[in-house]
């Protein structure tokens, strides 16, 4: 019998103009997005692109599949996947897999995803990498928590 699929959820912190980052770090330091962050994530396996490694490191309590093109790579703490389908495939058999950037994983992860916990930063910083847009076509917001300087948003997609 084959292994049950994960749900894919996307996870990801954008602003006002769609943008996540700068290629290197992120524009903001919001705390509270970061232990929303943490205590959603936790106990869940998360896929990454290898550039948000980088970015972060590898993070405790959590099965962490970095996806690079790079046949020699690897990092401590850490599972390598060279391809999205290959990380998905690792974590086959959990409930539930968080991807958890960047702007090139999210926009090929976009495809699996079910649903996108988005923070709303009510900002518009510059940066290069941006998150995809949300088509309300296919997603509806089912939840909404404002938040001084952002709220956390749920779309699910439709049926
Ligand atoms: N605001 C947020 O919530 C949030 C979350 C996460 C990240 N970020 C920001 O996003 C930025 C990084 O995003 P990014 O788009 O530059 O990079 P990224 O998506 O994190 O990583 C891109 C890398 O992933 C690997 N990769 C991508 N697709 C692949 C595939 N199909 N097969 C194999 N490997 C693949 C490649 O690694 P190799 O080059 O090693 O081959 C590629 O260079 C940073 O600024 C970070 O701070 C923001």
């Amino acid at each position: 019998m084959s292994e049950v699929q994960p749900t894919v959820t996307m996870i990801a912190a954008v602003a006002r103009n769609g943008v996540i980052g700068d290629g290197l770090t992120m524009p903001w330091h919001l705390s509270e997005d970061l232990k929303f962050f943490k205590r959603t994530t936790m106990g869940h396996p998360m896929v990454m692109g290898r550039r948000t490694f980088d970015s972060m490191g590898a993070l405790p309590g959590r099965r962490s599949v970095v996806v690079t093109r790079q046949h020699d790579w690897s990092a401590p703490g850490v599972e390598v996947a060279h391809s999205l389908d290959e990380a998905l495939a690792r974590v086959a058999g959990a409930e539930q897999v968080f991807v958890v950037g960047g702007g090139e994983l999210y926009r090929q992860a976009m495809p699996y995803a079910v649903r996108l916990l988005v923070t709303e930063v009510d900002q518009s910083p510059e940066g290069s990498v941006t998150f995809p847009a949300i088509d309300p076509e296919v997603w509806t917001e089912t939840a909404r928590d404002e938040q001084p300087g952002f709220a956390w948003v749920t779309y699910d997609r439709r049926p």
